[in-house]
């Protein structure tokens, strides 16, 4: 079975123990978590308020930390997948902060197994969450518990690579919404996205580059995944 959880504010009515949640925040937070570990990043330490993520700032970690689409000011890094690059983040441990991203991980840590899920892993994600045999629910983020064409679209797009390896079985309308909508789009998705509210917010803050890399697909090798212990996401060797 999978389904889609199109806001975090509707996952109460969608958890389940055992479940294999892919939290999806396509502009920006899952694709740029996926770009730091493919530059090498050891860990990231997902947190969903500021002053907690401060707090490391002054242990010394280095931080990620974005609020309205841009950068806090006392961190490292905004929430460019450019801004991850290997000689920054190589071998580090890296707090991070987003404005919805990171509260969807929140919101679902303590489910069966959590992915971060992006255009840019989609084929490896599609294979891991299918071996593990449970329930696949996509998380998406949104944006301040509202839905987020992009988040619906990747759903919808990862939902039809789940059909194209296995039998799959819909979990709820949402899925056929999805899909529907990645039909539509699949031909031009950067064009599509272009009437999307976070699109706007990205052209705003001179982000454009970043919506385009966003949408790049299988661009990185990386599945992250949450561990429930540490409180860390790191990435299935
Ligand atoms: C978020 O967590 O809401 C975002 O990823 C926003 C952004 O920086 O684009």
């Amino acid at each position: 079975i999978v389904d889609i959880c199109l806001s975090p504010a509707l996952y109460p009515y969608y958890q389940k123990e055992n479940d294999v949640v892919v939290v999806v925040d396509i502009f920006r937070a899952t694709t740029t978590m996926c770009a730091a570990f493919n530059n090498g990043a050891a860990s990231i330490i997902p947190v969903a308020d500021i002053e907690r993520a401060k707090r490391y700032k002054s242990e010394g970690f280095l931080v990620g930390a974005e609020r309205k689409t841009r950068r806090v000011e006392f961190a490292d890094f905004g929430n460019s997948p450019f801004e991850y690059t290997p000689d920054k983040v190589s071998g580090r441990d890296i707090v991070f902060t987003t404005t919805n991203g990171t509260r969807a991980i929140e919101a679902a840590k303590d489910c069966g197994r959590l992915f971060i899920g992006a255009f840019s892993n989609i084929d490896n994600l599609a294979d891991t969450c299918l071996s593990s045999g449970e329930r696949i629910v996509v998380l998406c983020a949104g944006w301040n518990n509202c839905v987020s064409m992009e988040d619906t679209l990747f759903g919808g797009a990862f939902v039809k690579k789940l059909s194209e390896r296995a039998e799959i079985v819909f979990g709820s309308d949402a899925v056929r919404i999805a899909m529907e909508l990645w039909e539509k789009a699949r031909n031009s998705p950067m064009d599509y996205l272009k009437n999307a509210d976070h699109y706007h917010r990205l052209i705003a803050n001179g982000a454009e580059g970043d919506a385009a890399y966003c949408l790049q697909r299988n661009t990185v090798s990386v599945v992250p995944y949450y561990n429930r212990e540490s409180k860390k996401l790191t990435v299935l060797q």
